[in-house]
């Protein structure tokens, strides 16, 4: 069995960066080297203050711990690839914007570019690992691609070992995984390659919490795992709205379900609808899967996930309208909360996007807080989601504010998007004096005590709780 003393991770980002700073703080004996394109991030991660491209609680202490002694974070990827005995592919793998199967394959341009360069720069063996979530029988094509461009003296074992982490918690899932899956071709050099990656998690992972399957469901249980977390949270935001038409409360009833052993309690929270970078493009992935295999009924079923998730936050918009007497136009409202969830400054597929954009196209006024996303990216993002509005215009219509309580004053209402903790504290007594009246509470994450608000006076709408 090959063993690892040198890791290098090509792509230092949400995954890359912390599941192999992790790898470095528990393995002291292996180098790690997380090597990127992006000066930028790669400078930040090197930053002296430490102030690192992604905020992730717990992250910084990891770094502060394994930096300079065994983690290394570079752009120069030739060296690093070199040097190591077993590479992480940890690169972006976007839905396709253009050509065949746009708007629902995944674009595996990174990903190809990540294995030509392996190809093209490796003078010895490597143990290619795929970390990033790619589609069934990826490994296939980075085999046929190391192999036609590899030196003659190199061999390649490819290995699928995605990652399970989520945002906001990914130290703790990284420190304490449900489980780690590792898929190889079932090959002498396959199992012997799998095996050298079981004692790197055997560290601190206890070993029986490390699954070893095969390539191809190693691949499709990534896909499905996500399509299966989204799926229950459609399941709940469908219930959410039987819920505000008949007088149920989703709360209630999500408990209730979650009760029942073989459901479970946990990922049943209605929602204003997911958000992240994976869900939407993830389940488009395996629905162009299912359709390329000619398997269209599979296809439509997962489908419905997403047109559930975009009904969810339309839904919620025009219950914003509507409840606003029909017109939100030049009337300011404060959207609390931007990142597409708590304890993250990541936006991507946020749905406090997609909501600004329905309330500026309604000509409203719009305040923002987010606790940790960056004015800049809020900036991006309105931008591209308007893309024939001059961003002079959009921020005629958006004040970004640098606190809950400012981003409320003088509003007509409140949308909370993002269940950030600070926004369970916020007084609203004062909330409410300096809003106009009468003054709407609209909570699209179920945390606001609506009896309280009511009391101080406010209008409220939630998620799932009708009259
Ligand atoms: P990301 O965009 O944050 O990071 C990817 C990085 O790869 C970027 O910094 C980019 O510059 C770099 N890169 C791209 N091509 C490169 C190349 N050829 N050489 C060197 N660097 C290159 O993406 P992410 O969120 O870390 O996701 C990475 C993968 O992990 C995706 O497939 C995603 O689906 C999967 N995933 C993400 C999460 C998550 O929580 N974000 C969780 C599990 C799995
Ligand atoms: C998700 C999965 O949970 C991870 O296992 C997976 O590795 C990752 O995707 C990925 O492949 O990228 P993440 O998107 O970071 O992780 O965060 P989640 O906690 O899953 O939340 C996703 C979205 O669903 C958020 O917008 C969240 O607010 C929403 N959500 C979550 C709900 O609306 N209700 C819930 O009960 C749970």
């Amino acid at each position: 069995m090959p063993t690892v003393t040198k890791i290098c991770c090509i792509g230092a980002g949400y995954v890359g960066g912390p599941t192999c700073a992790v790898i470095a703080l528990k393995c002291p004996h292996i180098q790690v080297t997380i090597v990127d394109l992006n000066q930028a991030r790669i400078d930040a991660w090197n930053s002296r203050d430490y102030k690192l491209p992604i905020y992730e609680p717990g992250l910084e202490d990891v770094v502060r711990e394994a930096r300079g002694r065994n983690l290394f974070f570079s752009t120069d990827i030739d060296k690093a690839i070199q040097e190591a005995d077993l590479i992480f592919v940890s690169v972006n793998t976007p839905t396709k914007k253009s050509g065949v199967g746009a708007g629902f394959a995944a674009d595996l341009k990174y990903v190809e570019s990540a294995t030509r360069h392996i190809a093209k720069v490796a003078t010895s063996s490597k143990i290619v690992v795929e970390k990033s979530t790619v589609p069934c029988r990826t490994a296939e094509s980075m085999r046929t691609i190391l192999e036609a461009n590899s030196r003659p003296n190199c061999r390649f074992d490819i290995l699928s070992n995605p990652e399970f982490l989520a945002e906001g918690t990914a130290i703790n899932d990284l420190f304490n995984p449900d489980r780690v899956l590792i898929g190889s071709l079932q090959t002498p050099d396959g199992i012997a390659a799998s095996n050298a990656l079981l004692e790197v998690y055997a560290n601190w992972v206890p070993k029986d919490r490390v699954l070893t399957v095969g390539l191809w469901s190693s691949e499709l249980s990534k896909l499905a795992a996500n399509a299966m977390l989204a799926q229950r949270i459609s399941s709940v935001n469908a219930l959410s709205a039987i819920c505000e038409a008949t007088g149920a409360n989703i709360d209630e009833v999500a408990h209730a379900i979650g009760y029942d052993s073989r459901i479970g309690p946990k990922f049943l929270r209605a929602s204003v609808g997911f958000g992240g970078s994976c869900f939407q493009k993830d389940i488009l992935n395996l629905v162009y899967l299912s359709e390329s295999l000619h398997l269209p009924e599979v296809a439509e079923y997962w489908k419905q996930v997403v047109v559930m998730n975009e009904y969810q936050k339309r839904r919620f918009s025009k219950t914003v309208v509507d409840t606003l007497f029909n017109t939100i136009t030049g009337k300011r409202i404060a959207v609390l909360g931007f990142a597409f969830k708590a304890d993250t400054g990541d936006t991507r597929e946020s749905p406090a996007i997609t909501l600004v954009r329905d309330f500026l196209q309604e000509k409203a006024l719009v305040n923002i807080y987010d606790p940790q996303v960056v004015h800049e990216q809020i900036w991006t993002d309105l931008t591209e989601v308007m893309p024939s509005v001059p961003l002079s215009d959009i921020k005629k219509q958006v004040h970004i504010t640098t606190s809950a309580l400012e981003c409320c004053l003088n509003t007509e209402a409140v949308v909370i998007a993002t269940e950030w903790r600070e926004f369970r504290e916020i007084d609203w007594e004062v909330v409410y004096t300096g809003m106009n009246k009468p003054a709407f509470v609209f909570d699209g994450r179920l945390l606001v005590d609506i009896q309280k608000l009511k009391e101080i006076g406010f209008q409220v709408a939630v998620i799932g709780r009708g009259e």
